[in-house]
């Protein structure tokens, strides 16, 4: 038999094989010396299979399985018997057999690892990166990438049936103008000048629907040079969509169905479409966020009205200069006082200026911080607004400018459904969050900025209505709680897109050096457009309902965006500077 061949894989063993001489390639998962027998669990991506080396017989294999450690590669040539009744390994798809092994040749050793890889859960995430391939070597990470494969052919497969071209746009480009800073790529050919990685292939794609394609798609790679979190990389996959003559309705039923295929196809579960569509307002209005978590209840409620007469000054002037009161309720849950303060700490940590707790005892009586500047009655005022207040409830207040004292709420309803445990964890919900904003107004710097992006179509009516008023013709699709995707009608016409790049500030010059050549495409027949891109690693995060997208990213970058394997980014030599202009060369000229 030829070297590294192998009969079939080592889970792959079944009764059709009793009785004949196979040959097995893996890992040693573990080896356990008995003496008389040597048992050695195989392992390679089909599963385990035990491997056994009795004094009968195969005295050479034994002599070589005593030197064997965890993680040899192997080659074993064998005889499949089965175990005796009570050895059988129920776990175990190979359970019922075990090969008599008869040859076993060493093909690789392997030095004692760095972790162990049964407790790999428990080592630091920096060493096992700094280890990836072995990490990868365990089967439960391993079936994450297994999945990952077969739902991004299930995205291909469905797309393709729906008349969706695949192809590729550049990585080497210019900014896309997505909001995000950039990473830039200095070029050799043009000393001075750079290239900047895609946040997005936004643009391209675009102009392949300029270019007559109608339907493109692409698992497309980007790159974004921002703070990273658990589910943010600077390198990520989205599954990127454009097409030609279609409304809103079009791309999201495209991906209704699309999600609705990857669910039923990879996991067997259906969702009932249409999804709802939110609107912005409500979200922000009810969750403080435009991604609500809609599996748990736990809306904002606006206690304004009940503090306009207040004797407490913070409050006063928050309400003075037209800020609000946001409060989140909670009856279920008798909080100690040790625990009210660490929410208070927690809010202050998430960057909330205070927050007042209020609670309403069983004796009727009211414990707060600020419980002598509230009126007897305000328990029933409370009632009015909050229905479900009872005696035990708690309400947790935030004052503040409207947007910013929502937001820190809508934070907050998140940690306490956590750790009141109120989110169930096994619901999938998905939904529409529709008519953005068009643009958004930065007090530091004086100017509009858009939602989405630039290329974003305003809704009917925008021609009259003052920037803040305007309405995006944007869709984010949310999953759990995380912005899966987001997409928007686009525009198509010179005229609106000069329009709209004069509300961001883009002067003339810019304008045309930025992106000159999509406003003569938009001159030379440029048909009416939209798209979507959705996260690909959020996707399937949230479908394996792991906490972070580096657990479904083959070589992730850790927290700081270092690849500690590799160990990326690196200082380049001077030499290397000097070719690409980034650094002189100085010529020192030797005296005589
Ligand atoms: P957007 O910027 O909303 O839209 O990105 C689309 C989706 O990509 C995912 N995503 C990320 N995933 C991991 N790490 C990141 N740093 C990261 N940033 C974004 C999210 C997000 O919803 N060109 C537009 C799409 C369009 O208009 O068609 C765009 O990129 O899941």
């Amino acid at each position: 038999m030829e070297i590294f061949k192998r009969s079939c894989g080592c889970g792959q063993v079944n009764k059709a094989l009793l009785g004949q001489i196979i040959t097995l390639c893996g890992w040693v998962n573990r080896r356990r010396d008995h003496g008389n027998v040597i048992f050695i669990d195989l392992r390679d991506r089909t599963g385990l299979m035990q491997v056994v080396l009795s004094e009968d017989f195969s005295a050479d294999a034994r002599k070589i399985a005593h030197e064997v450690r965890s993680e040899y590669v192997l080659q074993v040539t064998g005889r499949v018997v089965a175990r005796s009744a009570e050895t059988v390994n129920k776990e175990l798809s190979t359970g019922e057999f075990e090969l008599q092994g008869a040859q076993l040749i060493i093909l690789n050793r392997a030095k004692a690892l760095p972790f162990n890889l049964e407790d790999a859960r428990s080592v630091e995430e920096e060493l096992r990166l700094a280890y990836r391939y072995l990490d990868l070597r365990r089967p439960e990470v391993h079936e994450r990438f297994k999945i990952r494969h077969k739902i991004i052919l299930a995205m291909r497969d469905f797309l393709d049936k729906q008349g969706f071209y695949e192809i590729e746009t550049p990585i080497l480009t210019k900014n896309t103008a997505e909001g995000a800073r950039e990473f830039i790529v200095p070029s050799r050919l043009h000393t001075g000048s750079f290239y900047a990685l895609p946040q997005s292939p936004q643009v391209y794609k675009q102009l392949l629907m300029a270019g007559g394609i109608e339907r493109y798609f692409q698992v497309a790679r980007c790159f974004r040079d921002e703070d990273l979190r658990a589910d943010r990389q600077p390198e990520f996959t989205q599954l990127d969509i454009e097409m030609s003559f279609i409304h809103e309705a079009d791309i999201q039923t495209l991906i209704e169905g699309l999600l609705a295929h990857i669910l039923k196809t990879q996991f067997n579960k259906d969702i009932s479409l249409p999804l709802m569509r939110m609107d912005y307002t409500t979200a922000m209005r009810d969750y403080g966020s435009d991604k609500p978590d809609i599996r748990f209840g736990m809306k904002i409620n606006d206690l304004t009205d009940l503090f306009k007469d207040t004797q407490l000054s913070f409050i006063k002037s928050i309400l003075q200069a037209g800020g609000k009161i946001g409060a989140l309720h909670v009856a279920d849950y008798s909080f100690t006082r040790s625990e009210l303060e660490g929410w208070v700490t927690r809010a202050l940590k998430n960057g909330a200026k205070g927050l007042v707790w209020i609670r309403f005892t069983q004796e009727g009586t009211i414990e707060a911080p600020i419980a002598k500047f509230l009126p007897q009655d305000f328990m029933q005022h409370v009632k009015g607004i909050i229905h479900d207040l009872k005696p035990g409830s708690t309400i947790f207040l935030v004052a503040g400018p409207e947007k910013d004292a929502w937001t820190q709420l809508g934070r907050l309803r998140l940690q306490l459904g956590s750790a009141l445990k109120l989110i169930p964890e096994n619901e999938l919900s998905l939904h529409w969050v529709v008519n953005f904003p068009l643009l958004e107004y930065d007090k530091d710097s004086k100017s509009w900025s858009s939602v989405h992006h630039p290329f974003t179509s305003p809704q009917a009516g925008w021609e009259s209505q003052q920037p803040a008023d305007m309405k995006a013709r944007a869709y984010d699709i949310v999953l759990n709680g995380v912005e899966l995707g987001g997409g928007s009608i686009r525009i198509h016409t010179p005229e609106l897109q000069q329009k709209i790049f004069d509300y961001l500030g883009f002067h003339e010059g810019a304008m045309k050096q930025h992106f000159g050549f999509l406003l003569q495409a938009q001159e030379l027949g440029f048909p009416p457009h939209g798209g979507i891109a959705l996260g690909i690693d959020r996707l399937i995060m949230l479908l394996l309902k792991l906490e972070s997208i580096r657990e479904v990213i083959a070589f992730p970058k850790t927290q700081t965006g270092t690849d500690p394997m590799m160990q990326a980014p690196t200082v380049v030599d001077d030499s290397k500077l000097i070719d690409y202009g980034l650094k002189k060369l100085t010529i020192v000229a030797k005296k005589n």
